[in-house]
């Protein structure tokens, strides 16, 4: 008899005896057991291992996806400067800020370009240096005293009014606020070629 029936008869001789029986005994009564208790018991054991799984996957899950399921392009507030270093500017001065977004797990940290704005009536404005037209980088050109974009020579005044050109609108401003004596700004981008200001991410 192979070794592995020689252990099977053997474990069933010693669970036989617990019960009184030789090991063909005990085999012979398993094998005649009314099949709708194992079936119930085989149900039993798998309606378990689905309930038990599922309440280990589903956190799992919600976790893995939440990335994916959160907004993508969300940003947040990036510090511009000390708000008392611009208490006495009197042009736009440019300014370098770090924005980061999160585009499904990956984090994304860059760099962006804003014009600081002198203060109006105790009021910051910080704008986009991005051209309602086409979207080109606009820069401030001192001699002119304007914002004049290179691409298609739209100008805009020094607050970013609209002067003439072909951008449909004025220079978009940015949300923002003064933190603990610190200027922030909301970094966003917006619609091009429409008369409107329209936030796009
Ligand atoms: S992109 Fe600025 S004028 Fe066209």
């Amino acid at each position: 008899m192979p070794s592995f029936l020689l252990v099977r008869f053997s474990f069933s001789k010693t669970i036989g005896q617990n019960h009184g029986m030789n090991g063909t005994e005990y085999q012979t009564a398993v094998r005649n057991e009314p099949l709708s208790r194992r079936s119930f018991l085989g149900v039993l054991l798998g309606f378990g291992s689905v309930v038990v799984g599922s309440a280990l996957a589903i956190p799992l899950i919600r976790v893995a996806l939440h990335p994916l399921l959160s907004k993508t392009t969300e940003t947040g507030w990036s510090d511009v400067g000390k708000a008392d270093e611009f208490a006495s500017i009197t042009g736009p001065i440019k300014k370098l800020i770090t924005v980061e977004q999160r585009d499904g797990w990956r984090k994304i940290v860059s760099e962006k370009a804003v014009y600081v704005l002198p203060a109006k009536d105790g009021a910051m404005r910080v704008l986009s240096p991005i051209c309602p037209h086409l979207g080109c980088s606009i820069p401030w050109v001192e001699a002119k005293q304007q914002f004049v974009c290179p691409c298609h020579n739209a100008i805009f005044g020094v607050n970013g009014a609209r002067v003439g050109g072909p951008a449909p609108r004025a220079m978009d401003d940015l949300e923002c606020k003064i933190d603990n004596g610190m200027l922030k700004v909301r970094y966003q981008y917006f619609r091009q070629l429409i008369p409107t200001k329209e936030v796009l991410a």
